[in-house]
């Protein structure tokens, strides 16, 4: 048996053992993907390829902690119903020991190409980088074809979660890095054939106008393409909280412009943060073959207060979210639920108009759409979101799950606020609010019998109950 196979194996084994426990764990979702068993991270590889969606992910089958991380494939004909497929990609090479992070996937000849980080930990305890390839003409199965990119001058060892596309006839590359004096930045690479690039310098980095102080590291970059404008996304650390801004111990957000690629320069203006919630990093996107530009991000952030998830007693932690349809709108993303995700709904389970106050349950798999003048939702008697019509400021309230302390994450509506779009999953929560303008994002773990629901306004109320079937992990 190779190391490959016996890594295989052990996570199989991993899978079969712990799938009861993971299963009946009423905190576990039954329509976003989670891990089978263990740690789930980054969405990773996340493309459309001869019709069909894959999303891989990075993932820890051995325990709900971090270390030398696989890649997990889950598919998906619909965005709605996913599979399980076997997995990607195995810590087995020297190059990659330590780890498969992050990366992405282009369609190239027929093939499914994958673009990943092989981490590497040495003797001397040091890290080491390499910007490594895996290929499949089936889209199941993978073969690594090795190092393409050693690490550059200039840089230190965190340099990593390639990002790869296309642009007139030629592949580019971001890179998440840290310069040599520990600022975060982004490496910009091109290449003509997917094996031999070159580095074309820094794109942008934190100590670089208009983003001074962003950070020490910038992980899982993204450039794409929205309304004719470039968008660069990515994952700063290190940023201090900032009023209602940078409150999560890490952020994720974007900033906005025109990347020039003979000059390989990107001109942008400020920071934005993507999302207010309390649970959101390393989103990924891709653009399907209906031209849409789909996001998919952890539903989780890498912290320090990790292990006090109670999902981690029954053997999984972290879970994705939903895939959601980005537009630009003078310069700020919206984020939307895709119109797939209406084949979700089984049954409709309240619609009501409301003049003042609506109590009443919901089910922990649901879609909720309240409409009017909202001024404050609490679900499962344990989070609230609460509307202050003169500081314009919506405010999400939960007890942390470490030490049950009241925490608080809000956004600004300066033209009010309208409309909500709730999905609620078993743990998880995602607030659309006023039709993406802005979304947050966390976890609940409120106890797992609450359903209650109350809502105070003058507004209409609908809900959904949820399919619980729609994601097979084996
Ligand atoms: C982001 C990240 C990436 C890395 C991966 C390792 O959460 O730290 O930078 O590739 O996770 O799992």
């Amino acid at each position: 048996m190779t190391y490959d196979e016996k890594l295989r194996k052990q996570a199989y084994d991993a899978i079969e053992n712990h799938q009861g426990m993971v299963k009946k764990d009423l905190y576990y979702p039954t329509y976003h993907i989670a891990p089978p068993v263990g740690l789930l991270n980054d969405p990773n590889g996340w493309i459309q390829w001869k019709g069909t969606y894959h999303l891989f992910f990075q993932w820890m089958p051995f325990h709900s902690g971090h270390g030398a991380k696989f890649w997990g494939h889950f598919s998906s004909e619909d965005l709605v119903n996913w599979t399980l497929e076997p997995i990607a990609l195995t810590p087995s090479q020297w190059f990659d020991k330590s780890g498969c992070y992050s990366g992405s996937a282009v369609s190239v000849d027929e093939k499914l190409k994958l673009f990943y980080t092989g981490n590497v930990k040495n003797e001397l305890g040091q890290r080491e980088t390499y910007q490594c390839t895996a290929e499949s003409v089936d889209g199941i199965t993978f073969t690594k074809t090795g190092v393409k990119i050693d690490l550059p001058e200039g840089y230190t060892p965190h340099f990593r979660d390639p990002k790869v596309w296309a642009y007139k006839g030629r592949w580019y590359m971001v890179v998440g890095a840290q310069t040599d004096n520990e600022v975060g930045a982004v490496a910009f690479f091109e290449s003509n054939d997917l094996d031999s690039w070159t580095h074309r310098g820094i794109l942008t980095k934190a100590d670089q106008d208009p983003l001074n102080n962003l950070g020490y590291m910038w992980e899982c970059p993204d450039l794409l393409e929205l309304n004719g404008q470039n968008v660069l996304l990515f994952s700063p650390q290190g940023l201090q909280a900032d009023g209602i801004d940078f409150n999560n111990q890490y952020q994720s957000g974007y900033v906005v412009g025109k990347l020039d690629y003979e000059k390989a320069e990107l001109s942008h203006g400020g920071f934005i943060e993507l999302d207010r919630g309390f649970e959101f990093y390393a989103p990924q996107t891709t653009l399907d073959d209906y031209g849409r530009r789909i996001l998919v991000a952890w539903m989780g952030v890498p912290d320090q207060n990790e292990s006090a998830q109670p999902t981690i007693a029954n053997g999984w932690v972290h879970q994705m979210t939903l895939p959601r349809e980005l537009t630009l709108v003078d310069g700020k993303i919206y984020q939307t639920p895709l119109n797939e995700m209406e084949q979700l709904r089984a049954c409709e389970s309240i619609e009501q108009s409301v003049s003042k106050e609506l109590a009443t349950s919901i089910s922990r798999g649901s879609e909720i759409q309240i409409e009017g003048e909202i001024s404050t939702i609490e679900l499962f008697n344990y989070t609230t979101l609460s509307y202050d019509k003169n500081t314009e400021l919506l405010t999400m309230e939960r007890p942390s799950y470490v030490d049950g302390s009241l925490e608080t994450r809000s956004c600004r509506l300066p033209q009010g606020l309208y409309h909500l779009r709730i999905f609620v999953d078993h743990s998880s929560l995602e607030i659309f609010v006023n039709y993406g303008e802005e979304v947050f994002t966390s976890r609940i773990f409120a106890d797992v019998f609450e359903d209650s629901i109350r809502v105070q306004g003058r507004v209409n109320v609908q809900a959904w109950d949820l399919k619980n079937d729609t994601i097979q992990v084996g």
